[in-house]
């Protein structure tokens, strides 16, 4: 049977993603965007790309969510980008009012999907998906551990001149500037980071991943990253169209799991049919908890606000 995806928001991010599904023909995919005659055009433009590039995808873009309905997975890319000098935090309340109406909206055509959250500020975004959704935890899922691994791991594969696909990277916590590199777990070709570069390169790359979407931010000027957020969200979404069991870094609903109750945070999960199937809990030193904690709290305070408002 044909699998169907919908992806909400037909920018640079949402876009991206519609061409890697048709591309891997992973599924048929609906482009939905507010903006008129945008999904539409970008749909029409993907769809055409098929006879040339060898893929057989329907890929149909609307203004409205009917020709959504029962899709198997969704990813809602929508809302505002940053801006130079923006944190992914001053987004908070416009995106939340995009993401609540994508969700319901989804949900009332959809309501056995699972849903991966890519708009920022991405965990708070992923609370709110969730609340509204009504979905059990393994539903809602929220990109951001995959690109900021994918951004570890490059810069690591480049000051070491070696192969990117020898590098094991593991970042963990919110999506934001106290995300935590886990430095120890991190490795090539099994080899530790500690065994390779001195304390003061491995800060410089640690630093450099935490501000990784800063800096692609401050060169574009007028948006955010796409290339690889699109790349992460569409491995994510292989993951559960094919019920891959692939063990990815996702901002999952935590219950308790490294002392941490009701909030999404990233953390190492199995993602399969089901969505999340299992988080791993991994033994973390007191300084790797305490970072975790802090960017746990960094979360919390935009959770709190955007729930005065549910
Ligand atoms: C980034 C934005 C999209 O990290 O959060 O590039």
């Amino acid at each position: 049977m044909r699998r169907k995806v919908t992806v909400v928001g037909a920018g640079n991010v949402g876009a991206n993603c519609a061409l890697r599904i048709a591309d891997k023909e992973l599924a048929d995919v609906v482009l939905v965007d507010v903006v008129e005659g945008v999904p539409q055009g970008k749909a029409l433009d993907l769809l055409q790309s098929g006879p040339v590039e060898g893929y057989d995808v329907t890929v149909t873009g609307s203004n409205d969510y009917e020709p959504t309905a029962n899709s198997d997975l969704v990813i809602i890319t929508a809302g505002f980008p940053r801006k130079p000098g923006m944190s992914r935090d001053d987004l908070l309340l416009a995106n939340f009012d995009v993401v609540r109406q994508a969700t319901e909206q989804c949900v009332r055509y959809s309501p056995g999907c699972i849903l991966i959250i890519v708009t920022n500020p991405l965990d708070a975004m992923c609370q709110a998906a969730f609340i509204v959704s009504k979905f059990s935890k393994n539903r809602v899922i929220g990109m951001a551990g995959v690109l900021d691994t994918a951004r570890f791991r490059t810069f690591i594969a480049q000051e070491l001149h070696v192969a990117v696909e020898n590098v094991t990277a593991v970042v963990m916590g919110g999506h934001g500037d106290s995300m935590v590199p886990v430095v120890r777990l991190s490795n090539v070709a099994g080899i530790p980071l500690t065994e390779l570069m001195d304390q003061a390169t491995i800060q410089r790359l640690v630093e450099r991943t935490q501000n990784g979407g800063a800096e692609i931010v401050k060169y574009l000027k007028t948006g955010s990253a796409y290339y690889a957020p699109s790349a992460a969200a569409v491995e994510m979404a292989e993951s559960i169209l094919k019920d891959k069991k692939k063990v990815l870094p996702c901002a999952a609903y935590l219950e308790g799991e490294y002392g941490i109750s009701g909030l999404f945070v990233g953390v190492p999960v199995k993602l399969g049919a089901r969505g999340i199937e299992q988080i791993y809990q991994i033994k973390l030193t007191a300084e790797e908890q305490a970072m975790l904690n802090k960017s746990a709290a960094a979360v919390k305070e935009l959770v709190d606000v955007i729930m005065t408002r549910m």
